[in-house]
């Protein structure tokens, strides 16, 4: 593995990351996910990515990951770094939703719960809910911090100048922004127009999520859609109706250029998101050991020729 600093703190993330989002909940295979957080921790993935409502059911994504470390891996909890957040939707009523004091108090205290740990390395207010004031999250960030709930605060899903505005308050309370969390693939490259920007003046660092784009960013879809994935699954994030006749065009187009360079084009996808100095790291959803073992052989090429990105940027646009 290899590791990178956190844009200007001391804490380094391993470059890829592993998320629980998908394929750790209640509905999912324990032992698969027991043997992806053991393979992935063995081969130096050092951070796990959780927020209160992973599963399904919400909450079992963070149950399950505390049982995994529980039992075989709690002597190596200071060789971790485990993220949790909220702000999405958890429980009913005004309190369980939103980016509220109350909501993040409540929420933190039921992740450290179900998880068993005494302390997450960060947490994130998993988005900006258009309505509670930038200050009212950040001021309960900076207080879980205080109170030795999280070592480090990160924001996600923050438009840029909100982002601007959460940093330079944390700043302000000495209790710096450690990392911003948001969508960046190939096919989705919006933090290139703002928050790569506001991370670099900042000082923050950038951790990229569904760098696959929920796995479209690999051959799986080139000829239709398998039954084992996450396009085939109608309560799934991602809808069938998402694999357009002109996405795997590009991805077929994309596919042949990984194949030039040996690569998986899931593993030509994380190294193009890993190219530029402000990403820290990507985390990576798996659902099998096979697809883990394969996203990890990214850090072997890392490296792309001038022609080589040329191509891909002509692919994409
Ligand atoms: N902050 C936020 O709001 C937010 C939002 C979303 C995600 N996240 C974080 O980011 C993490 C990753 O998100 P994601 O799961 O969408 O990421 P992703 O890596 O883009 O997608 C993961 C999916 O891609 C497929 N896949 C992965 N490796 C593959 C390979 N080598 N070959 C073929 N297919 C492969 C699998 O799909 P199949 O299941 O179809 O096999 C897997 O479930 C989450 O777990 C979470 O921690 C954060």
């Amino acid at each position: 593995m290899k590791y990178s600093y956190c844009g200007l703190s001391g804490l380094q993330l391993p470059i890829i990351s592993l998320g629980l989002w998908h394929n750790f909940g209640n509905n999912d295979n324990f032992d698969e996910a027991k043997k992806m957080i053991h393979f992935a921790f063995e081969n130096g993935v050092t951070h796990f990515d959780l927020a209160n409502n992973y599963g399904p059911p919400p909450g079992s994504a963070e149950t399950n990951f505390g049982k995994i470390l529980k039992d075989n891996l709690a002597s190596h909890r200071d060789e971790m770094i485990i993220s949790s957040k909220a702000g999405y939707l958890m429980w009913p009523g005004p309190y369980g939703d939103g980016s509220s004091r109350k909501n993040l108090m409540a929420s933190i205290d039921q992740s450290l719960k179900r998880t068993g740990l005494e302390y997450f390395d960060i947490f994130y207010s998993h988005r900006y809910d258009g309505v509670t004031p930038v200050e009212e999250t950040m001021q309960a960030l900076v207080d879980i911090v205080k109170q030795g709930k999280a070592l480090y605060i990160g924001i996600s899903n923050y438009p840029p100048a909100e982002a601007r505005q959460a940093m330079t308050y944390l700043r302000e309370q000495h209790v710096p922004c450690l990392i911003f969390q948001g969508k960046y693939s190939m096919l989705h490259r919006e933090p290139e127009e703002g928050i790569f920007d506001v991370v670099e003046k900042e000082g923050s660092g950038f951790i990229g999520f569904s760098p696959l784009a929920q796995g479209i960013l690999s051959d799986k879809y080139l000829n239709g859609i398998p039954p084992e994935s996450r396009a085939a699954n109608p309560d799934g994030f991602l809808q069938k109706e998402q694999i357009t006749k002109e996405i795997v065009s590009i991805v077929r187009q994309l596919n042949l250029i990984a194949e030039e360079r040996n690569q998986s084009l899931a593993q030509m996808a994380l190294a193009w998101a890993l190219r530029k100095d402000v990403v820290t790291s990507l985390i990576v959803g798996t659902r099998s050991m096979k697809q883990l073992q394969d996203n990890l052989k990214t850090i072997d090429n890392l490296s792309f020729s001038d022609d080589e990105l040329k191509k891909i940027e002509q692919v994409l646009s």
